[in-house]
């Protein structure tokens, strides 16, 4: 890749490869049957809508939420020495990309050779792919609307020359950084970053994964950055209501739920909920007639659970799903950690 940044460069439109087809019927069933489980829960993905994704990008911003600025700062000083294990010329793949942000701040270091961003959060992922390529308009880009929860077979087309269509045979640098993989119980986050690692072995040689892990630390830092005084966190938190209602025809009323985080030491995790403030009824329509979850004052749905881990426990996890030559960079307090495992 050359100059990606070259005015004279005319933009390209990023390619996009849609794989999240809203199967309305599947994603129904999966809220209901967890909005009627005896403990209710849903997902953490169905945090991301397109309001999801900004007040996530809100979320970044404050005080309180020391991951992003943290492991900026974990890059801004360790970039040489990341640059000189990474390959040049890789596909960058960017996990849950959001804004992408992140993933830009790798280009000039990493002289990738294609973009692929992904993420469940289409609509805001084709408008911030868009922005990207205006930036940076001789890098190909591509977009890939997936759900990754259960299958991270990423598709071949995204790793095709956009002209010829011939597969690249790029060294792939998996990108997943925020501790996304916070999102994932110990042994869903084995059984992810072993897919990972089937990923990055379908690329040519010297891919890997590159990714940011949130590391554990006093409670009283953990919770206040989910669960800000401005309040940014509890509205990302019941915006997901208003997803739900979307998804399924329910009808919760956002203001009859309060916003709820703090830190399960025992599981080493952040959990959120939302709880009923008083008794109430949510109602959707059923196969027959309109189905119903009755709510106890108090009671709680689920949302998120971002679990923190030990470095060397992460260390071991990446061992487990066959990268090997790990390497590990962190801040000076040890709040966070990049790994750069080769697969
Ligand atoms: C915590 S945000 C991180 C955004 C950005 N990478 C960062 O580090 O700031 C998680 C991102 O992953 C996306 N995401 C969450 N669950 C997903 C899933 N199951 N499949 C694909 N993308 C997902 C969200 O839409 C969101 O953009």
């Amino acid at each position: 890749m050359a100059d990606t940044t070259q005015a004279a460069v005319l933009p390209r439109t990023p390619r996009f490869v849609q794989l999240h087809h809203e199967d309305r019927a599947a994603v129904r069933d999966e809220l209901i049957r967890g909005l009627l489980a005896p403990a209710a829960f849903t997902s953490p993905k169905y945090l991301y809508d397109a309001l999801g994704s900004r007040l996530f990008d809100a979320i970044t911003e404050l005080p309180e939420y020391y991951p992003t600025r943290t492991e900026a700062a974990i890059f801004a000083a360790h970039a040489p020495a990341m640059a000189a294990q990474l390959p040049s010329g890789a596909t960058l793949v960017d996990l849950g990309a959001g804004n992408g942000e992140k993933a830009a701040r790798l280009f000039e270091a990493l002289q990738p050779r294609r973009y692929v961003a992904v993420d469940i959060s289409v609509d805001y992922l084709r408008h911030a792919l868009a922005g990207r390529q205006r930036q940076f308009p001789a890098l190909d880009m591509v977009g890939v609307g997936m759900d990754f929860s259960q299958s991270l077979a990423l598709p071949a087309e995204a790793f095709r020359d956009g002209f010829s269509g011939s597969g690249d045979g790029a060294p792939r640098v998996l990108f997943y950084p925020g501790s996304s993989i916070g999102n994932f119980a110990p042994a869903e986050a084995l059984a992810f970053l072993r897919q990972a690692h089937a990923a990055c072995a379908q690329g040519g040689a010297g891919g890997g994964l590159l990714i940011g892990v949130d590391l554990v630390k006093p409670a009283r830092i953990l919770e206040p950055a989910y669960d800000d005084a401005l309040g940014v966190t509890a509205a990302f938190n019941r915006n997901l209501l208003s997803h739900i209602n979307r998804l399924t025809g329910a009808d919760f009323r956002l203001a009859d739920w309060r916003h709820v985080a703090f830190y399960n030491a025992a599981e080493s995790r952040i959990e959120m909920h939302l709880e009923a403030r008083e008794p109430l009824a949510v109602c959707w329509p059923g196969a027959a007639s309109v189905q119903e979850r009755r709510f106890a004052a108090g009671e709680r749905i689920h949302t998120e659970n971002s679990y923190k881990w030990q470095a060397a426990d992460f260390d071991a996890l990446l061992r487990a799903a066959g990268f090997r030559n790990t390497r590990v960079w962190t801040d000076a307090a040890g709040w966070f950690a990049v790994f750069w495992a080769r697969s």
